[in-house]
């Protein structure tokens, strides 16, 4: 029987009380025995993600791709490329997931295509192309590039074409020439893309560099003070609201509370608002602060206060804490597990939409990459590293040889073993999933911040008749927390933890709900101490 998709609760459409899971699909599974990962291999997980709870899944691209940069750099956005597999494993993909109540969001990069796409291959053939504008072609200044734009992965965000003796633009890679947006015939083009997808009914998309795509035709040069650094991270033109308002109609033309959520690289909050709109623009924009905020009570605080305040009450937040780009949380936060899962209640207990990178949920670290078989261009491949779901030399791929080493300790992380252990990170996933659905104040209520001794993080998230209370310490000792009230415990970071005795362990973290008498369960029993001395709101919205 098919299960039920979330639907949303009341009118609150479903992706604001969803969590997203990102499949990088060569390291998710694969089912052919060329070690990289393919679209057979996430339908066949399908009962995984449904197990954990996820309620849809963002897949990076599976597009024709020379793999210059992995699959973002398209050679034909309208057909899967033969590594991952064929347009009917995608259609059959879509089907399996929504049978399994799990939403699909494809990774669409509108910036920019391959340089072997048919468009770009017709552009450069000639400054007369019918397609020339359809790139950004330049002469240089003096044998020089046509601006000081730096390009993502290092060097010049130009390269200069012998054929037409003329400059190209591109943020990313030389392989990665950048669409001009300012064509209406690449608008048109790019839209019949969404709609090829659309119709095969896929839930939204994930853009790629969404803010990427409006730029001044004049192409100034960049202030002498941001001149060395590369473009990805300042670009804020105008010119792209009204592309994304048009992109925006195309996904609303179509039933079924389509979503899109964009990657707005700027590392400024009241910028990221912006890309919203007048609702009308993003769903929702990622917020890339939290892979870099340092792992202390003070710096979250400080993360929380501007996120709710830059994005208000109609710009919906979204969190992470890992993606295919950063290293993984656990690494970045110094490898041990106790942290990881302290993240994890912290990560899907916030006010927002959470994004979950896969084999997070594992408690996996980046994989250590020897030199002889680094590939990415970007640095990036430790944490692209490829899912272990099984223990053996293959860990249930059909190689035992994958395009890239296999994550530490993969023999015990791995998703067989951990789910045979009830104390797993695994099940710590599932269980904060399972809160969240549960409970109206973790999935829509307001967020309170609370005063808190030093290295603890508290907060209060409400409805009218929901409450929870989170408490995550990123000290090395017991803390003790009075709390207003009699309070429970819902969901303990750390395994050992079956009922809240009035603190937390070190870098642990606890959600609590209202203490309610229910005989003999476990957990019940409230604080001895529940009662002394108040924590009271330091804000509140
Ligand atoms: C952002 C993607 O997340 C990254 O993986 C990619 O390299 C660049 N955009 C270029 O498409």
């Amino acid at each position: 029987m098919a299960a039920s998709r979330n639907t949303g609760q009341g009118s609150s459409p479903w992706w604001r009380d969803a969590v997203v899971y990102q499949i990088y699909p060569r390291s998710f599974l694969d089912t052919t025995g060329d070690g990289v990962g393919d679209l057979p291999g996430i339908a066949a997980r399908l009962d995984y993600l449904r197990w954990l709870g996820v309620d849809a899944i963002w897949a990076s691209p599976f597009f024709r791709s020379p793999m210059a940069d992995f699959g973002y750099d398209v050679s034909d956005y309208c057909d899967v490329d033969p590594v991952f597999g064929t347009l009917g494993d995608a259609d059959r993909l879509v089907a399996g997931a929504h049978a399994a109540g799990i939403r699909l969001l494809l990774d669409w990069v509108p910036n920019h295509t391959s340089d072997r796409h048919p468009w770009f291959v017709e552009s450069r053939s000639s400054r007369r192309s019918p397609k020339r504008d359809w790139y950004y072609w330049r002469d240089g200044r003096d044998g020089e590039t046509p601006n000081n734009w730096r390009a993502a992965f290092g060097g010049p965000a130009w390269t200069f074409d012998e054929l037409t003796r003329q400059w190209y633009l591109h943020l990313f890679l030389p392989e990665q020439p950048d669409l001009n947006w300012g064509n209406p015939a690449v608008v048109e083009a790019m839209h019949r893309v969404l709609r090829f997808w659309l119709d095969r009914d896929v839930d939204g998309f994930r853009i790629d560099v969404a803010h990427l795509i409006g730029k001044d035709p004049a192409l100034p040069d960049q202030p002498g003070e941001l001149g060395p650094i590369d473009r990805v991270g300042i670009h804020d033109d105008p010119r792209t609201h009204p592309l994304l308002r048009g992109i925006r109609r195309v996904v609303d033309s179509y039933p079924g509370d389509r979503v899109i959520v964009g990657e707005v690289n700027l590392h400024d909050t009241s910028a990221i608002r912006a890309y919203y709109g007048a609702g009308d623009e993003l769903h929702m924009a990622f917020n890339f602060l939290p892979l870099s905020t340092p792992w202390s009570a003070g710096a979250w605080r400080g993360l929380i206060e501007v996120v709710e305040r830059d994005l208000g009450r109609e710009a919906w937040p979204t969190w992470v804490l890992s993606n295919h780009d950063t290293s993984r949380h656990r690494t970045r936060l110094g490898g041990a597990e106790a942290v990881s899962r302290a993240a994890a209640v912290l990560l899907l207990t916030l006010r927002g939409t959470p994004f979950l990178f896969q084999g997070e949920e594992l408690g996996l670290e980046d994989a250590v990459v020897p030199a002889e078989r680094r590939v990415d261009p970007g640095g990036r491949d430790g944490v692209r590293a490829p899912i272990p779901w099984t223990g053996g030399s293959a860990h249930g791929w059909a190689t035992a040889d994958p395009w890239l080493p296999w994550p530490p300790d993969a023999d015990v992380r791995n998703a067989e073993h951990e789910r045979r252990q009830p104390r797993s990170i695994l099940h710590l996933y599932r269980r904060l999933l399972a809160a969240r659905r549960a409970s109206p104040a973790l999935r829509e209520g307001e967020v309170t911040l609370l005063d808190a001794p030093d290295d603890v993080l508290a907060y209060r998230r409400s409805t009218a008749g929901d409450e929870r209370i989170v408490l995550v310490n990123f000290g090395q000792a017991r803390v003790e927390v009075p709390l207003e009230g009699r309070w429970q415990l819902d969901v303990a970071s750390d395994p050992a933890v079956d009922r809240w005795d009035g603190g937390v362990p070190p870098s642990g973290a606890v959600v609590l709900e209202r203490f309610v008498r229910r005989e003999g369960a476990a957990g019940s029993v409230p604080a001895g101490g529940g009662t002394t001395g108040p924590t009271t709101p330091s804000r509140s919205r």
